[in-house]
């Protein structure tokens, strides 16, 4: 899909009222089912890194980032609709996050992906991710997860 130059995308923070339609991106782009308790969980623990990606007022995209430590941010999910892929939206959520976790004096932030999910370890390493270990039966399919972490 190409976006059209009357397009209009935006990146903003989440509100209580869009955690139906990023449930909806989760469990459509993601292995792992989340319900709502679970993404409400997380759109709380740290208000300011949960945002999404609007295109003409639509959510399309979505980062729900978590602290790890003090200076340490934790990438929990990040989704963009498949139709909506390679359109540089993952790259503004991710630039938005990184930015926010400066303002916070993070340091280094880290995240878990599957090891067979090759799209997003490529997209990761191009922002400069390295792998640091695989952690055995991380999903609940008992699948492998590759940690990944990057200072900024
Ligand atoms: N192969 C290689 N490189 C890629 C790919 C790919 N399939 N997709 C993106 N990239 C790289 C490109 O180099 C691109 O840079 P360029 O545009 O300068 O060439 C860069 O990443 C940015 O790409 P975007 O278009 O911004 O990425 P997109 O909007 O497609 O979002 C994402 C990437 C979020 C990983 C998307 O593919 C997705 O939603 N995947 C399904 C869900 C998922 O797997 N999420 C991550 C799970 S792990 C976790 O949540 C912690």
């Amino acid at each position: 899909m190409a976006l059209k130059s009357e397009d209009i995308g935006k990146i903003r923070n989440a509100e209580i009222s869009d955690i139906e339609r990023v449930v909806e991106i989760a469990n459509s782009s993601l292995t792992e089912y989340y319900t709502t308790n679970l993404m409400m969980d997380l759109y709380h623990s740290w208000r300011d890194a949960f945002m999404v990606y609007t295109l003409n007022d639509r959510i399309i995209g979505f980062i729900a980032g978590g602290k790890f430590s003090r200076t340490e941010a934790r990438i929990l999910l990040l989704a963009v609709e498949e139709k909506f892929r390679h359109l540089g939206i993952g790259k503004a959520l991710m630039n938005d996050f990184i930015d926010l976790c400066r303002m916070h004096n993070i340091m280094s932030i880290r995240l878990e992906v599957r090891t067979d999910n090759t799209e997003a370890i490529h997209f990761y390493q191009k922002y400069g991710f390295s792998t640091i270990s695989t952690i055995r039966a991380y999903y609940s399919d008992s699948s492998d997860a590759y940690l990944m972490w990057k200072l900024i």
